[in-house]
């Protein structure tokens, strides 16, 4: 055994483990790739968040993927780093590379055993008994604190899940998380399964079992919380319940539903709930996958009240409509009012209070944006100042845009005179096109080369008002590369552009990421027409 580590502190039996895996089933999620800093970024605030274990990614996966789990590891401070692994040495070895670094180092191996799974790899029940025994014995043998998992495990057969996890008990793993991998089981069924594996399984006190949700029947949250009934002491789940398909189980409502009605659900959590608001708001921007509106805890309207009666009853006691207070999440009321006479320490002070630690050059960056904006709309609001934040530009981006005019309306047709800045050179073109959009979009097709399909291309309302600014996403699939741009400006064309441009940089750098493994693949642009 190499490592001295031993994983967060077993639960007492009132303490849940929060397991987060935004980084990793999070980011799978198509078009919800993130960039190196905004990776670390994330994992730093989920730390001081006090999230107890951080699934910081599979760092077989790619290079990006390798460096983002052992930059993370190195620079964890309470939370354990955990990376993801198939039953194989070789994923195995990479995984134990990437999070050694890490004050507290786990490994988190995995294997389909669910009978559709089994036919994947097309192994015997017996032969992949012997696989799991190799592989976790493989892992322990290099670190204390391994994670194991039999994927599809709501869908194993009993008899089997049960001789697995034993052997697996049995090899040395220390966490057995019970993943509903396709979002199929219901609240019910999910607490009686974790109950049943506590009580028959040989071993089974020896170690911390844990649940892992998908919400494709919208159960996620209740199917966790059952678990935890029948006795999982460990939760995985990621910001906003991002992750494949449906999602995963959300953080917040996990957490807040053991805050609030801690009454019935008697489990505590080490996470700071003043923090939530503000991860939600990064992970969302930096993921491109924006809330919904009425999403649960983190929605824009999960604390607006708009009809008569509830605003009359909210002004005579918060109580009437609201079960739990917007400071509890860290939704604060406003209290300093922006326009184009507040200086830069206003400006520092207001991004504090939203929850926005920048530094000099960023906050420089944010600033001249700002005094743009104010120059042009009467009244910033918050939601204007978020969205300056989101639409900065990241130092590694090739693609800059410098200029855009807009020729459009009744006449056809319509045109884009665009200038662009490709690795700091900058390039002018004018297209034509079927819109204003359009016809823009056509101007950044003709210098830089791609054949990315357009799969999303959606507008949002910062605020209200003809002066709001537009808030627009939009996803780029290429050869199975999924990325998502967002960016904001008053003007609805311009912010489409650089959300564009904003795809369009992370496909270049997901190009290069992604291409056999390695790193070192150049991007090459087509001759400037
Ligand atoms: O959903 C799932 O089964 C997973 C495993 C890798 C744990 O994400
Ligand atoms: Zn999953």
């Amino acid at each position: 055994m190499t490592s001295s580590a031993s994983g967060p502190t077993p639960p007492q039996d009132s303490r849940v483990l929060i397991f987060d895996t935004t980084l990793r089933d999070g980011e799978q999620s198509p078009g919800a790739t993130m960039s190196h800093v905004e990776k670390l970024e994330i994992a730093e605030l989920l730390d001081e968040m006090g999230v107890d274990i951080i699934e910081a990614g599979f760092p077989i996966a790619s290079e990006g993927d390798f460096a983002a789990v052992r930059d993370i590891a190195q620079r964890s401070r309470q939370a354990t780093i955990c990376g993801l692994a198939r039953a194989n040495a070789k994923d195995i070895d990479r995984a134990w590379e990437a999070v050694r670094p890490a004050k507290s180092p786990r490994i988190h191996t995995f294997i389909g055993t669910s009978p559709l799974h089994r036919a994947i790899p097309n192994l015997t029940q017996d032969e992949m008994a012997d696989r799991i025994h190799e592989t976790v014995t493989h892992a322990r043998n290099l670190c204390d604190d391994v994670q194991w998992s039999p994927m599809d495990a709501t869908r194993t057969e009993w008899d089997y899940l049960k001789r697995v996890v034993e052997i697996a008990i049995r090899a040395g793993a220390t966490t057995i998380n019970i993943p509903d991998t396709v979002g199929y089981t219901a609240p019910v069924e999910s607490a009686r399964l974790i109950r049943r594996l506590i009580a028959e399984v040989e071993g089974a006190e020896e170690v911390i079992f844990a649940t892992h949700c998908h919400n494709d029947l919208g159960m996620a949250t209740a199917n966790s919380l059952a678990a935890v009934e029948g006795g999982a002491r460990q939760i995985e789940c990621t910001i906003n319940g991002l992750g494949e398909r449906a999602g995963n189980t959300a953080l917040e409502e996990i957490v807040m539903a053991l805050k609030v009605r801690h009454d019935i659900l008697p489990w505590t959590t080490r996470i700071d709930t003043t923090k939530i608001m503000n991860l939600s708001r990064r992970v969302a921007t930096v993921s491109g996958f924006p809330v919904q509106f009425n999403k649960a805890i983190v929605g824009k309207n999960a604390f607006a009240h708009e009809s008569g009666i509830h605003q009359d009853g909210m002004l005579k006691n918060a109580e009437t409509f609201e079960i739990m207070r917007p400071a509890d999440v860290g939704l604060k009321e406003t209290s300093l009012v922006m326009g184009k006479h507040s200086g830069r320490a206003a400006l520092r002070a207001k991004l504090k209070e939203l929850g926005h630690d920048l530094s000099d050059n960023q906050l420089q960056d944010v600033f001249v944006r700002f005094k743009a904006l104010a120059d042009r709309k009467k009244e910033v609001y918050d939601e204007d100042i978020d969205a300056l934040v989101r639409a900065q530009g990241a130092a590694e981006d090739a693609l800059e845009l410098k200029f855009l005019r807009v020729i459009c309306g009744t006449e056809a047709p319509q045109s884009a005179d665009l200038t662009l800045s490709v690795e700091g050179t900058d390039h002018q073109v004018t297209a034509q096109g079927d819109g204003p959009v359009d016809a823009t979009f056509n101007a950044i097709k003709a210098l830089v080369s791609h054949a990315a399909r357009l799969q999303l291309y959606q507008v949002h309302a910062v605020t209200e008002g003809t002066d709001a600014q537009a808030t627009v996403t939009v996803r780029l699939e290429e050869a199975g590369r999924i990325v998502t741009g967002q960016s904001a400006d008053t003007d609805t064309v311009v912010a489409s552009a650089k959300a564009y441009i904003a795809a369009l940089n992370r496909l270049l750098v997901k190009r290069r990421t992604t291409s056999e493994g390695t790193d070192t693949k150049s991007v090459t642009y087509r001759d400037v027409v």
